[in-house]
């Protein structure tokens, strides 16, 4: 069983997980609203991503033989002001999990919960791998104006994500 300070943590980045993919997917609509149809896939199948992560960690609260519970999720903003605006915070937000990821590595070791530690590390590189991916798509965009014609080709590039 996990501790009740390592259960409520665990709970809480399940929620941040979908909260994850509810923002990434409100990302989305408002791409393809705006005629980013690449950016809205690409983003969807992060929003995929994100709730894999969820149900990763819920399948490891029920494997220690703890209950899951579901906290509420935030409505995610409505709209951004171009691509660029949405790429830079959707790292500013991967920036934020993975401190949420590195605070839950410090619960396990304060809990000496040596299993959730181990369990933990797998995030802890995901992270690394996610940021990374975000800021090499906000790289790209750096080199384009919003407006300009190359973001067509940097759309039709984006389409082009398949399932991880
Ligand atoms: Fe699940 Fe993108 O962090």
């Amino acid at each position: 069983m996990l501790s009740e300070k390592m259960w409520n943590a665990l709970n809480e980045q399940i929620k941040w997980e979908f909260e994850s993919s509810y923002l990434y997917l409100g990302m989305a609509a408002w791409l393809n609203d705006n005629a980013y149809p690449g950016f809205a896939h690409w983003m969807r199948e992060q929003a995929k991503e994100e709730q894999g992560h969820a149900m990763k960690i819920y399948g490891y609260v029920e494997e220690r033989g703890n209950r899951v519970e579901l906290l509420p999720i935030a409505a995610p903003k409505k709209t951004w002001e171009s691509p660029h605006e949405v790429i830079e915070q959707s790292l500013k937000h991967e920036e934020m999990v993975t401190g949420l990821i590195n605070r839950l590595v410090d619960l396990s070791q304060e809990e000496k919960d040596h299993a959730t530690f181990a369990f933990l590390q797998w995030f802890v590189k995901e992270q690394v791998e996610e940021e990374d991916t975000f800021r090499k798509v906000l790289d790209e965009l750096k080199l384009v104006k919003p407006t300009c014609s190359a973001m067509l080709f940097i759309d039709r590039h984006m389409g082009k994500r398949s399932g991880d």
